[in-house]
């Protein structure tokens, strides 16, 4: 038995990658309820965002008021970057009855609708900066800087990914070894998301509430619910993610194409 945690199995139109059986027992135990939980705590996420820059911070607008169309930054940043995300990346734990090839293109589309979101969202936060009144500098902050580099990040994994996965003249090793730096870096770059996300509502409690933040204004409050809503998100996610019982082992109909025959 190899110590390494993934092992290779070649078949005609995909390559499968599975954790080893005799290492990693599967068990779902425990997983419907988490991710119920998880999808739960990502909904309300979604929800207080929308009510946050609806009700308190006026709602939305593009290019004509660029104070309104700073809105769309965090809300597209938190369905995109921080709730589909989570979801594109369980998507081999929660769709495990699907085929392998179906998995990894909408595993991958998902990954580029993301990026969809995200550029609209940078558009967004660029314009409020940029058309405003009296313009601000961009890329001053630090909350700029990590948002920025794990968008980068992002892009290089979604290329890697496709050049390793879905490119057919890989070396099957190649493919093997980069496995594990894949969901490393699928996992660091949602980290990030998260990290980013603190970072500017933090910024932004501060920038638009100045002395109310410290009186437990109503606002305030909300600001920091939706914090704690994006840290427990995260670590669910997370949680979901690196348990290895929950990995996607092989389908019969995989089998059929392990075979020869399918
Ligand atoms: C992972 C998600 C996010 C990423 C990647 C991200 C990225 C960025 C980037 C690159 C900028 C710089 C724009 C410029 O300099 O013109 C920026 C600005 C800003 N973002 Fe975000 N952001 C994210 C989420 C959020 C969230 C959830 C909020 C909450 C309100 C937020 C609040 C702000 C604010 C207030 C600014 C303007 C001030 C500054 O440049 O730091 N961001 N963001
Ligand atoms: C930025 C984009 C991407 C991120 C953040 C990401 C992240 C991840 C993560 C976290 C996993 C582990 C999933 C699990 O253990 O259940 C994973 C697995 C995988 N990803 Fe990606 N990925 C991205 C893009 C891609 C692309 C473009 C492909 C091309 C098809 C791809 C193919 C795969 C494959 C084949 C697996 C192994 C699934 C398995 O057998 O368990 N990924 N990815």
């Amino acid at each position: 038995m190899s110590n390494y945690p993934y092992e290779y199995i070649r078949c005609p139109d995909m390559e499968q990658i599975t954790e080893s059986p005799q290492t990693q027992p599967q068990s779902l135990h425990g997983f419907v309820p988490l991710l119920g939980l998880t999808e739960a705590v990502g909904a309300l996420l979604v929800i207080l965002m929308i009510v946050w820059t609806t009700y308190f911070e006026d709602g939305f607008s593009w290019r004509s008021h660029p104070k309104l169309e700073f809105n769309w930054h965090p809300l597209l940043m938190t369905i995109g970057f921080v709730f589909l995300y989570a979801n594109a990346m369980l998507i081999y734990r929660t769709q495990r009855n699907l085929r392998k090839r179906r998995l990894k293109l909408l595993h991958a589309g998902n990954m580029f609708l993301i990026v969809v979101f995200v550029v609209i969202a940078l558009v967004a936060v660029f314009d409020s900066h940029n058309l405003a009144s009296s313009p601000t500098p961009n890329m001053y902050s630090l909350h700029s800087w990590v948002g920025l580099t794990t968008v980068i990040l992002f892009c290089c994994q979604w290329v890697a990914g496709c050049v390793a996965f879905l490119f057919p003249g890989l070396q099957p090793l190649l493919r093997a070894s980069y496995m594990p730096i894949h969901v490393y870096f699928g996992i660091a770059g949602f980290i990030g998301a998260i990290a980013s996300c603190l970072l500017g509502l933090n910024e932004k409690a501060i920038f638009s509430l100045k002395d109310e933040y410290s009186k437990f204004d109503k606002e305030g409050v909300l600001i920091n619910v939706i914090g704690m809503l994006f840290v427990l998100f995260g670590g669910l996610s997370v949680y979901l993610i690196t348990q290895a019982r929950y990995r996607r082992l092989s389908m019969p109909e995989d089998e059929i194409l392990l075979s020869g025959t399918g």
